[in-house]
Order: structure tokens, then C-alpha cells, then sequence
């Protein structure tokens, strides 16, 4: 066995016992291959071109995993949905919490999943040994949502970790949203983003959810309360973190000049 191989190997143990003490409901099946994935420095993809190296950043934690896992099962989750899928991590703690549970489904987006993570996502829920329904939708959240709705799909769960800026976080909640059930959950990830916290902080503010304590930092869990009732005009202010980059004053639009100047030439009684 190579170095590196037998680092992999005592990798594998130390996480497969963090991951039994962070979740005893997991499948057999389900704890060796996640201790594999935490503890492997390279999985294979899709394109048969051998192991790929990962980016050890790009995951969610066991902690994490172990914590979305206990809601899905406490709050009897069949249909749930992530924006981002990558190497599979999120997918694979969500697809155990739905096994055994009748007419279960999920769906990860991503439309990066084969051309950017080499499809490691994908080998890894085959891997899986219980077959619950997935589907990948190769496609940016907002075309791949948009289409849900117009289907009338319906999900109670949903996990946001797909792009992190402000704006798309932002559209991924107002899209996530109109296919979540009254009473589903909504799940952020990375909070220790200002971009997610002042987007999620205009949720808490202004639209009908409510936070569900627990005790991940970096994770915010919302329930939906109600369907939106809002009048057109409804707005509240909500603190938007992160120093605000200020720019000087624009330079005056080329129309403004040539608009002056006009005005100038008219009051001196010539055409322009
Ligand atoms: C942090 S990774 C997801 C990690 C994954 N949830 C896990 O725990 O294993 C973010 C993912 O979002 C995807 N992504 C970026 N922009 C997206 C978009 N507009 N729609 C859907 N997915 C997007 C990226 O390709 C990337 O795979």
C-alpha cells in the first residue's frame, strides 16, 4: 500500500467515528461511503479518466451533514431539493434521510456537476446502496426552479448552496420558495458570508418564515409559516453587513452634456 493510500485509510477511521458520534441513524452502507469521501483526497468521476484530486473545502461538514439529516427524519421529509451539488456531500447525508420513506425524492441542480466536478457527485450517489429516486438537472437554479414551478412541483425541504453572491442567493430563495410547501424547511449554508447573512436577514425581516434553533453556526434553518400575503407595497428594513464599498459620483451621462449644451445654444438663440 502507497503512503498516501494508508493516510486515506486512517483518515477514513478517525471520520467514520465522527460520523458515527454525529449520527446514529445513519445506514451502514451510508457510513462507510461518507467516511471514504471525508477521508479521501481523491474520488473518482464520471469521465473514466482514473481519480480526481478534490478541493477538501467544497463540502459540508459532518457536523452539518449530521444536522440536516435529524430534520429531514424529524420532520418526516419525502421530497427534498439542493442548489449545488459538486462532489455530492449534502446529497448523500439528504438521500439516507430519505431511505425507507415512501415515494421519496430528490433533486440536486447544478449545471456544473460534469463539466467543473468531473461528475464526482454522481459516482458517489450511485455508490449509495439504497436506491431512493434522484435526478440531476444540469441547469442554473433559476432556469431549473423555474421550470419546478411552472410543473407545479412541490418540495418540504430545500437546501441553498449553490452561488453565494447577495443578488443570486436572493433569486434562489424567491424561486426555492414557490415550491416549498406551507410548514417546509429552508436551509442556508455558508452563514459566514455577509452576502448570505444580509440575504437571509431580508427573509427573516420581510417574508413569512422562522427560524428553527439549532445549534450549526454556519447554517441557517427557516420554516415557511404561511403562503405570502404581503401588500404590494410591504417592505421592511433589515441590516445588510460588511462595510458598504462607497464609490465617488458618477461622471455626468454623455446625454446630460450634450443636454446642457443644448440648453446653453437655445438660450443663445441658436439651433443645435
Ligand atoms: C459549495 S458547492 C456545493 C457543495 C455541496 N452542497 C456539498 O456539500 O457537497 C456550490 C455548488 O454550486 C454550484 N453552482 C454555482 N452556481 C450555481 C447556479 N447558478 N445554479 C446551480 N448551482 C450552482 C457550483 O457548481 C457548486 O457545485
Amino acid at each position: 500500500m502507497k503512503q498516501d493510500q494508508i493516510e486515506q485509510k486512517t483518515d477514513s477511521i478517525g471520520i467514520r467515528e465522527q460520523i458515527n458520534l454525529a449520527s446514529s441513524r445513519l445506514h451502514p452502507g451510508t457510513i462507510d461511503l461518507l467516511a471514504e469521501m471525508y477521508g479521501a483526497n481523491e474520488l473518482y468521476g464520471t469521465n473514466g479518466n482514473g481519480l480526481v484530486t478534490v478541493n477538501k473545502n467544497v463540502r459540508i461538514t459532518v457536523e452539518q451533514g449530521a444536522m440536516m439529516h435529524k430534520l429531514m427524519r424529524s420532520y418526516s421529509v419525502r421530497r427534498s431539493l439542493e442548489i449545488g451539488f459538486a462532489y455530492g456531500f449534502s446529497t448523500i447525508w439528504m438521500l439516507d434521510a430519505l431511505q425507507s420513506r415512501r415515494d421519496a425524492m430528490h433533486v440536486a441542480i447544478d449545471p456544473y456537476e460534469k463539466s467543473h466536478w468531473h461528475g464526482i457527485g454522481l459516482t458517489q450517489v450511485k455508490r449509495l446502496a439504497q436506491k431512493t429516486e434522484f435526478e440531476w438537472k444540469e441547469d442554473f437554479s433559476i432556469h431549473a426552479l423555474s421550470d419546478l414551478i411552472r410543473k407545479g412541483e412541490k418540495f418540504d425541504f430545500i437546501f441553498i448552496d449553490g452561488n453565494h453572491r447577495f443578488d443570486d442567493v436572493i433569486v434562489d430563495f424567491y424561486l426555492s420558495n414557490q415550491v416549498l410547501w406551507s410548514g417546509g424547511l429552508l436551509v442556508f449554508d455558508d452563514m459566514w458570508m455577509n452576502s448570505v447573512r444580509a440575504a437571509t436577514n431580508f427573509i427573516v425581516n420581510n417574508r413569512s418564515f422562522e427560524v428553527v434553533p439549532q445549534p450549526v453556526e454556519n447554517m441557517l434553518v427557516l420554516q415557511k409559516t404561511h403562503y405570502d400575503n404581503r401588500d404590494w407595497d410591504h417592505f421592511i428594513s433589515f441590516e445588510v453587513l460588511g462595510t458598504a464599498k462607497i464609490t465617488k459620483s458618477p461622471p455626468p451621462l454623455l446625454s446630460t452634456v450634450t443636454n446642457n449644451i443644448a440648453r446653453l445654444f437655445r438660450n443663445l438663440g441658436k439651433s443645435f
